[in-house]
């Protein structure tokens, strides 16, 4: 397949720029796309052989649902009959952004959308581009990320182009995706709303919004032999580069890593742990401990860069499970397999 690239300047008004992409969504095409969180692979949501393109696309095992993309609150009847109020309060605060929410589907949205589930996962993005498409398509998107199934999510358009070029109608280039670490994903299926996957908006921002939330242990951890994944995205392993990666928790990460590193193994830390090893070793940094947000926005650059530089095992040093390192968290756990060290 011909894949036409657009790369957007501020030049020129977005929908100029953007009407092509919008019309291949509405024509049952699929078009990559800028988001705040990572980049999207967009099809017409409510077009089943749309969306079964997506999975054919990335390579998606078949029962992992995917978000619908919207841009005026009043799109999400279109996919669910009912609106929880706590869901309303969220979205008054935190929409549009990288927070996306799971309803009853209605029953004209197509199972497909779902994998079959009769939920359906919305979210709106806050990203010019992405608001500016979806808006020009007149339909909801449904948009993983626009990953193949399996590597690290895309937090630029060169990856994207690594991913998918040949396999999709139009890639958007358009610039870094600021957040760098997909939505948080809540559910209010049970009675208190539960995160099954942590993000930008965090546990402690929801909390003050709609009371008590709770965290999915599979967050953290790996599902119960036999215990069923609540969000089917729990079950595979996830983001993960070629290289070996290992998580390590606890303290004294520098003295740990510190006689390991070398041509083929890495470390991967803070600012404040790379002071403390050797000048020239083989160190990726995230950001300062207390940096939170660039921690997000770095962890997938760096899980792709370690593979582009060769190296074949990675250490990680685990950062706080709060905030938004809790998100980042769970990214690198998921990098690693969940094969964690305590120190
Ligand atoms: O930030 C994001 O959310 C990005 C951008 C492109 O918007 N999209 C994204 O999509 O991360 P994806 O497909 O890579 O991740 C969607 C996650 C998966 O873990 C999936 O299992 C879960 O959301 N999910 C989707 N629909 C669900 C549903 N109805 N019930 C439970 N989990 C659902
Ligand atoms: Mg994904």
């Amino acid at each position: 397949m011909e894949t036409h690239v657009t790369t957007l300047t501020d030049r020129l008004p977005l929908e100029a720029q953007l009407r092509r992409a919008a019309n291949t969504l509405r024509q049952g095409g699929l078009v990559a796309f800028p988001t705040e969180t990572v980049y999207g692979l967009g099809a017409n949501a409510l077009d089943k052989m749309a969306v079964l393109k997506i999975f054919a696309a990335k390579g998606r095992p078949a029962d992992n649902p995917l978000i619908a993309h919207i841009t005026d609150f009043d799109e999400v009847y279109q996919l669910t009959e009912q609106v929880d109020e706590r869901a309303k309060k969220l979205a008054k605060a935190f929409w549009p952004g990288p927070l996306t929410m799971i309803f009853t589907r209605r029953k004209d949205v197509p199972a497909e959308l779902s994998a079959g589930m009769d939920t359906v996962a919305v979210r709106m993005p806050s990203h010019p581009a992405a608001r500016a498409l979806i808006s020009l398509a007149g339909v909801p998107v449904a948009a993983p990320s626009a990953n193949l199934s399996g590597r690290p999510s895309p937090t630029c358009g060169r990856y994207v182009l690594e991913d998918l070029m040949g396999r999709v109608d139009e890639i958007v280039v358009g610039d870094d995706c600021k957040v760098g670490i997909e939505s948080t994903v809540l559910s209010f299926s049970g009675k208190e709303p539960v995160i099954l996957r942590p993000g930008a908006v965090t546990k402690e921002m929801l909390e003050q919004v709609i009371g008590p939330v709770r965290l999915h242990h599979a967050a953290t951890e790996s599902l119960k032999e036999g215990e069923q994944a609540a969000s089917p995205g729990m079950k595979y392993k996830h983001y993960a580069p070629e290289a070996h990666v290992i998580l390590v928790e606890g303290k004294g990460f520098a003295r740990f890593v510190k006689e390991k590193l070398n041509e083929t193994t890495a470390a991967m830390c803070f600012e404040e742990t790379a002071e403390k090893l050797p000048k020239n070793s083989p160190v990726f940094v995230y950001a300062s401990h207390s940096d939170e947000q660039n921690q997000g926005a770095k962890v997938f650059t760096l899980l792709r860069d370690m593979d582009k530089r060769g190296f074949t095992t990675v250490y990680c040093e685990a950062p706080e499970k709060t905030g938004v390192g809790l998100a980042v968290y769970n990214r690198l756990v998921r990098a690693a397999g969940f094969e964690v060290i305590t120190l």
